[in-house]
């Protein structure tokens, strides 16, 4: 059966809208300022990379957005409620691959007898067809990740949060992620905010990449990229644009002192 996500004709103007949004943390040496101001917009169908030096508070930022935790100041509104998918996959071990996709469905509402078709459904869009009845302990590190990404996928929301989900992977299974991942997106018209240290991932992956300073992480700046999609991360175009930005980022983190 085919996959049936299909295409969303955008109904905002926004996917998500962050305002002057700042966020500090109160800890033994007072209070800390981890976010500065930060306004960004992430439109309809739009895959954003936010890249910066590690502790400068990306994941804060995606937490916010995903309403786990709130701004000190300023507003954040997204289109729904937002999907999430962590470095860690988070899988329920005691379910099989699929119940854990059909969990999320039934969060959603998704009435029992339509779950296991939507999850075989999924499970053949993240290319994992077969893999229903799979304990998470029998899947590689790359199988759990498209898994999570299957259960993200299932919430059916217009906006998918993502933070460092590849990075524990190995650099060919990490690759062929970035491919399922931009077809995917490309397929279903989801807007996607990626968070990552890796610039060549956010290069090879972003419409634009977004640059935060450190401490406070502030939008530093941005990139638009033009280079047609599918990219690898080794083409002349990304290599090229990395090392722009990888020199900006070195410049943030001389900056403010940091390794
Ligand atoms: N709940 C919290 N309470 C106190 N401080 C926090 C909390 N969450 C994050 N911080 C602090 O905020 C700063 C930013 O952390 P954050 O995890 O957002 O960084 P990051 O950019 O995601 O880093 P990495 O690339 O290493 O994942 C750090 O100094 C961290 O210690
Ligand atoms: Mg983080």
């Amino acid at each position: 059966m085919a996959p049936t996500l299909t295409k969303a004709a955008p109904s905002v103007e926004y996917a998500a809208r962050l305002e002057h949004v700042s966020k500090s943390f109160t800890g033994p040496a007072g209070q800390q300022l981890v976010l500065d101001d930060i306004s960004l917009d992430v439109a309809p169908g739009e895959f954003v990379t936010l890249l910066g030096a590690s502790g400068c508070g990306k994941s804060t930022l995606l937490n916010l957005v995903a309403g786990l935790d709130l701004p000190t100041a300023g507003s954040i509104s997204t289109d729904g409620r937002p999907a999430l998918m962590f470095q860690e996959h988070a899988l329920f071990p005691w379910l099989t691959a699929g119940k854990n996709i059909e969990l999320a469905l039934k969060l959603r509402g998704v009435p029992k007898p339509e779950r296991r078709d939507k999850a075989e459904e999924l499970l053949e869009l993240v290319r994992l067809k077969g893999a229903h009845g799979k304990r998470v302990h029998e899947l590689s590190g790359g199988m759990r990740q498209r898994v999570a990404l299957a259960r993200a996928l299932a919430q059916e929301s217009g906006l998918l949060l993502m933070d460092e989900p590849f990075a524990a992977l190995d650099a060919i299974t990490r690759d062929v992620l970035h491919d399922e991942l931009t077809r995917i997106w490309a397929e279903t018209g989801l807007s996607v905010l990626f968070v990552t240290h890796n610039v060549r991932e956010a290069v090879r992956l972003a419409q634009r990449v977004v640059l935060l300073s450190s401490r406070p992480g502030r939008v530093a700046r941005e990139w638009e990229v033009e280079i047609p999609q599918p990219r690898r991360i080794e083409d002349a175009p990304v290599a090229e644009l990395s090392l722009e930005i990888t020199e900006v980022l070195r410049g943030e983190i001389r900056r403010h002192g940091q390794h």
